[in-house]
């Protein structure tokens, strides 16, 4: 037996298929537009979402026989909001991307009305673009011939993971599940629920919001017609990032891991606890059991990483691939002082500043693309660094995640937090914590202690013993962070 997880990520989405003893048997990826419409705005067509789902699916399928399959489990990137209208399922608009930075000004402005307070004690959350809530206002503000058919029910409201299950289910499902709902600000983390005060405050019509179910069980049915001939039921969904703490079976409080994908995010398990930081992590739910019980966590969200090494690609154009860093950056000793600061879209955890803007300083004469790639790696490591300072000290620093294949950054970052790296078999822990939600949703896991089981170390990267290089190269960072920001108020 068998779990289809769909990983539907930031620029691109992801299909495997996982077997019971935990290993991958098949693999599709399919890569979508990014759209750039303005400076600091970030899009994506929902049709090109569903459409590179199709493809990684159908990828998968060439390569291995449907009827062993089980269950579908969705992850998705979490916070992107969508519109699709309920009968023909097609959008109106484009989504508007977690990374978009279009409704600073609304943060300031709600902020200036005395609302930041209540809303993170109601959500966990701050006010920042990052989140949902404040691009739906956008939208009733800047798009009301739209926002009038949301307020009159035709159009439904939703996240990614939502989108593709109506999608697949020929519209018949409108759902979604606490680790995506409670990154809105539209949803009260100590009730578990939506809440009617913050749909008010942020002028969201309740009814336009998905019906909520649990992380694992029997949600919905795929239609044939829709969904590549496959009638499978949807038994596990959850946002990315809750789904790599369920892939790394960070099942017990104080477990905790870091996926490198588009942005980097340090997760940690805190049990029936909602707890809450003074030093800029978000209080977020992981995941609900069919039972009703709800497991919380903290995260340090940083935006920016695996997309950092994307510009590099797309942008400056001086790498042809992600897997081409390592080597690059591998024929110099250090950054010759070069720091990439990859603000690109602000700056998330723990320094929050959606002003902040992307910054390269310390060039010279001397400087070469080695420095630059170089650079690049290190800022992904300062980064988590910084997140990890603003928690317990650890033993080891479990990770995922496609940059996580990259030995060189496992190193600088194990050289950075002075802790020893974990790196897993199986890096692609998004999926494989879908699919493991699907199987416990389906009895092809029967227990957590099972799924435990399967983790296998692939290799553990070691701090060296000399922490004043990589401090004061730290050092260095901390200042060019500190010039970065609110460059776009
Ligand atoms: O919060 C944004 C996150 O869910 C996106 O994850 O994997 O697409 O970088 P990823």
């Amino acid at each position: 037996m068998s779990v289809l997880a769909i990983d539907a990520g930031t620029t691109g989405v992801t299909a495997v298929v996982v077997e019971d003893d935990g290993t991958i048997a098949a693999t599709g990826y399919q890569e979508f537009a990014q759209h750039f419409p303005h400076p600091g705005w970030v899009e994506h067509a929902p049709e090109e979402i569903w459409q590179a789902t199709l493809e990684a699916t159908r990828a998968v399928l060439k390569k291995y026989d449907a009827s062993r399959l089980r269950a579908i489990g969705i992850t998705n990137q979490r916070e992107t909001i969508l519109l699709w209208d309920r009968e023909t399922l097609g959008s109106p608009r484009r989504a508007i991307v977690w990374q978009d930075r279009r409704t600073a000004d609304i943060c300031t402005r709600l902020r200036d009305e005395g609302h930041e307070e209540r809303v993170t004690e109601l959500t966990g959350l701050r006010l920042d673009p990052y989140f949902s809530g404040t691009k739906l206002m956008w939208l009733a503000e800047h798009e009301p011939h739209t926002w009038a058919l949301v307020e009159s029910g035709r159009y439904a409201v939703g996240t990614v993971d939502s989108y593709l299950v109506a999608r697949m289910t020929r519209g018949t499902y409108h759902v979604t599940d606490v680790s995506n709902a409670c990154r809105t600000l539209l949803f009260d983390l100590a009730k578990g629920d939506w809440s009617d005060e913050l749909c008010r405050l942020f002028g969201v019509p309740r009814d336009a919001l998905p019906e909520l179910v649990p992380n694992w069980g029997e949600i919905a049915t795929t239609d044939p017609r829709s969904f590549l001939d496959l009638s499978l039921p949807v038994a596990g969904m959850a946002g990315d990032q809750q789904s790599a703490l369920f892939g790394q079976t960070c099942f017990d409080e104080g477990d905790s891991k870091c996926t490198y994908g588009t942005g980097s995010f340090i997760l940690t398990n805190t049990g029936g606890t909602l707890e809450r930081s003074e030093a800029g992590l978000l209080s977020t739910a992981a995941w609900r059991s069919p039972d009703g019980d709800l497991t919380y966590a903290l995260e340090g969200a940083i935006f920016v990483t695996g997309a950092a090494v994307q510009w590099l690609r797309d942008g400056l154009q001086i790498v042809g691939s992600a897997a081409e860093t390592a080597a690059i950056a591998a024929t110099v000793p250090d950054s010759q002082g070069v720091v990439f600061v990859p603000a690109l879209t602000g700056l998330g955890a723990p320094h929050w500043d959606p002003h902040a803007r992307g910054l390269i300083i310390g060039l010279t004469r001397g400087t070469t693309r080695a420095h630059i790639v170089r650079a690049t790696l290190e800022a992904i490591a300062f980064e988590v660094r910084d997140v990890l300072e603003t928690l317990p000290a650890r033993a080891a620093l479990r990770v995922d995640g496609g940059a996580s294949a990259n030995d060189l950054l496992c190193q600088i970052q194990a050289d950075q937090i002075g802790v020893p790296v974990e790196r897993p078999a199986i890096v692609e822990t998004t999926a494989l914590g879908a699919a493991f939600l699907a199987g416990l949703g389906t009895g092809v896991w029967s227990s957590t202690d099972e799924l435990r089981e399967t983790w296998r170390l692939d290799r553990r990267f070691e701090p060296s013993g000399d922490r004043s290089g990589p401090d004061e190269a730290h050092g260095r960072w901390l200042e060019a962070v500190s010039r970065s920001k609110d460059w776009a108020r």
